[in-house]
């Protein structure tokens, strides 16, 4: 199993977001875009003008992570600003996910569905074989720098118990409060991809959190 690292960008410095984007492109696995409309979530991100501007110095893939209301807007948009990886929420999306996730495939990116901690990880059960991948928060979504909620691992567990049983090849992303001090957790119980945003950029030296948040990860899976 894999243990990648999606530093999120809503925790950089937009002061300095090309400096920011390169740690990742250098020392991280997959750029992390938080993008909040004001409605889904109470807070607003940035949108596309600022991913355009990202697209054109990423070399990590970027992976967007859609806190908004009407998902299926944005698809062909992120498409075309060369986003592989494509989430929206199961409490936006409800009867669609089947459909969101065809039309994202449609356009060529890896479609995720992700849920806050109030929904019952079984919901996306019907989507394991269909969806790349599940977004489990661990924090409620909107904001950055919240304490992770430790009822998350057993989610997660659950999920992945679920996708081993059908021999699906789904990974599982977890994002909130991700640190040095849970990635072994979160990585034993069956994540392979973990965003971190204060834990990164709040750090002294980002790459160094970076590479210790691996470390702890990986020697869980050993
Ligand atoms: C919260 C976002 C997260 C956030 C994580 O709604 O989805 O990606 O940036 O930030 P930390 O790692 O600080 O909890
Ligand atoms: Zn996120």
């Amino acid at each position: 199993m894999a243990f990648q690292i999606a530093p999120s960008i809503l925790a950089a410095d937009f002061l300095h977001l090309e400096k920011d984007i390169q740690l990742v492109n250098t020392c991280g696995d997959v750029i992390h875009l938080d993008v909040m409309d004001g409605t889904f979530v109470p807070n607003i991100s940035f949108g596309f003008s600022v991913i355009d501007h990202i697209a054109k110095i990423a070399t990590a893939p970027m992976d967007v992570h859609l806190m908004v209301v009407h998902p299926e807007k944005w698809f062909e948009k992120l498409a075309s600003n060369g986003v592989q990886m494509c989430s929206f929420h199961w409490e936006a999306a409800k009867r669609n996910c089947s459909k969101n996730i065809d039309a994202i495939h449609a356009l060529g990116m890896k479609a995720g569905i992700a849920i806050n901690p109030d929904i019952p990880v079984e919901k996306l059960f019907p989507y394991i074989g269909k969806a790349d991948y599940f977004l489990i928060m661990s924090v409620f979504a909107g904001f950055g720098g919240q304490k992770f909620i430790y009822e998350s691992i057993d989610r997660v567990a659950r999920l992945k118990a679920e996708i081993e049983k059908r021999g699906a090849k789904a990974i599982i992303e977890i994002d909130g409060g991700i640190g040095e001090a849970n990635a072994a957790a979160v990585s034993e119980a069956g994540v392979e991809l973990a965003v971190a945003g204060s834990s990164v950029y709040g750090a002294a030296d980002p790459a160094q959190a970076i590479a210790k948040i691996r470390e702890a990860g990986l020697s869980a899976q050993k």
